[in-house]
């Protein structure tokens, strides 16, 4: 039996070791993590979600006390379609990120940035544009446009020196949305050096709707992989969403990807972002703890553990220091729910709100436990101390569980007993 090990992904010239762990807003898949993937020879992702508030925690910069302040005035107005970003800041905090990254990377493999083209911040075109134009500037090996398809990034790119040469990828959830890619972007002459598949298990936002259900990763894979050599098109297919062990992993190798995505393994080792407690909530999860529900504004539907403390907060909405989901015109789907509660709870002073969250400040606090399907299996993958708590991993750990295992086995890590 194949174990991971026995393939290679090609890109670029390179051979890397075929693992790549996926981007997880916002610093969930931290510096850390994608510096010790690209250590060990994968493929590691640092995000550019609420990239100002990532700077702020990793090289104490003000930017968002500074926006606070600057838009202090709007707090109690509705209308939220004066608060912009700053260009030259946007840039020079993912410059910032992205350069101290790189400068700490180690070893042969490489490391991308996961850009979420989700966050419209009130500008989408030109904001994306910064974002990934500052990300080439500071010398990022790749990039991968999350899914939810803005379909003009290539061209967004097209005229920086490094369009050609850095690794670009796109990540989609059905053939259709591959083909419309490959169409809008033909004009600029480049196609992406390497598709994810993501499937309907992933953690984060889905490209599916609510009935993610009735979808199979094995046979959208199958069907862009045909789609793909029929067309004569030699482009690395990297599945993503619920590949849970190495014989998961080398399933699909053994099928033609050339590298897998995964993320919820690692959401719970020490170089992930995540807060210790929050991990622990993660190891506790229950099957049926694992929803998918409708509460991001974004309008996608995304996968999270149901005690996640965002669900039903009614906290008011914190564009003036955030902002990152204002939509072209400043609007946001959450303001208007928290304004619907706030006429129904005229003399509340708390209310709830539970068909949307303010996504910013959730994930800011990491109070979206945002995971992927079998987040309830990770209880699986270490030991219960004696004080009951879980015993946290390290990346490498997984890493080499993903390369050598066989037989959908999962080694667990040597026993750290609880200090007194
Ligand atoms: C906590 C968490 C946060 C995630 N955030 C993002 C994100 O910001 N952007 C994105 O493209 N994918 C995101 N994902 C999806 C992963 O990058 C990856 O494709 C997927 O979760 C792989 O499936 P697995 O978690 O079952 O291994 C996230 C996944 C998790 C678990």
């Amino acid at each position: 039996m194949k174990r991971v090990d026995d393939f290679r992904l090609k890109l670029g010239g390179k051979e890397l070791v075929p693992i790549m762990i996926g981007g997880m807003g916002v610093d969930i898949s931290t510096a850390e993590l994608a510096i010790e993937a690209a250590r060990l020879g994968g493929v590691g992702h640092i995000s550019d979600a609420m990239i100002k508030t990532v700077a702020d925690r990793r090289f104490n910069t003000k930017y968002i006390k500074e926006k606070a302040q600057l838009y202090k005035f709007n707090l109690d107005n509705s209308d939220k379609s004066m608060i912009r970003f700053d260009l030259g800041r946007i840039a020079e905090a993912t410059r910032m990120h992205v350069a101290s990254t790189m400068e700490a990377k180690r070893g042969d493999g490489m490391i991308f940035i996961n850009c979420m083209e989700k966050l419209t911040m009130n500008a989408p075109k030109e904001t994306l544009r910064v974002r990934l134009h500052a990300a080439l500037d500071a010398g990022i090996d790749g990039i991968t446009l999350a899914a939810g398809l803005h379909i003009g990034s290539f061209a967004l790119m097209e005229d920086h020196p490094r369009f050609r040469d850095a690794k670009l990828g796109i990540i989609v959830s059905s053939l259709r949305a591959l083909i419309l890619f490959l169409k809008k972007s033909a004009r600029t002459h480049r196609l992406p050096d390497f598709i994810v598949v993501e499937g309907p298990l992933a953690g984060g936002h889905l490209g599916f709707g609510l009935d993610w259900a009735n979808y199979d990763l094995a046979k959208i894979f199958t069907e862009i992989r045909d789609y793909l050599a029929a067309e004569q098109l030699d482009i690395p297919l990297i599945p993503a969403g619920g590949i849970f062990t190495g014989s998961d992993a080398a399933f699909f190798l053994e099928n033609g990807a050339g590298a897998v995505q995964v993320a919820t393994r690692f959401t719970v080792t020490e170089e992930c972002g995540l807060p210790e407690e929050a991990q622990q909530e993660y190891f506790m999860a229950k099957e049926d703890q694992i929803v998918v529900n409708m509460i991001s504004p974004t309008g996608y539907p995304m996968r999270m553990l149901s005690n996640s403390p965002a669900i039903g907060s009614g906290i008011r909405p914190q564009c003036e220091p955030y902002g990152y989901l204002l939509d072209g015109n400043g609007g946001c789907s959450y303001i208007d729910a928290w304004n619907r509660e706030k006429l129904a709870h005229p003399d509340a002073k708390k209310f709830q709100v539970f068909d949307k969250t303010c996504l910013c400040v959730h994930m800011r606090n990491f109070d979206v436990w945002t995971c992927g399907h079998y987040t309830y299996r990770l209880k699986d993958t270490t030991h219960q101390l004696s004080d009951g708590s879980y015993q946290q991993l390290t990346a490498e750990h997984v890493f080499n569980d993903y390369l050598y295992s066989t037989d959908n086995k999962i080694a667990l890590p040597a026993l750290q007993e609880v200090e007194d």
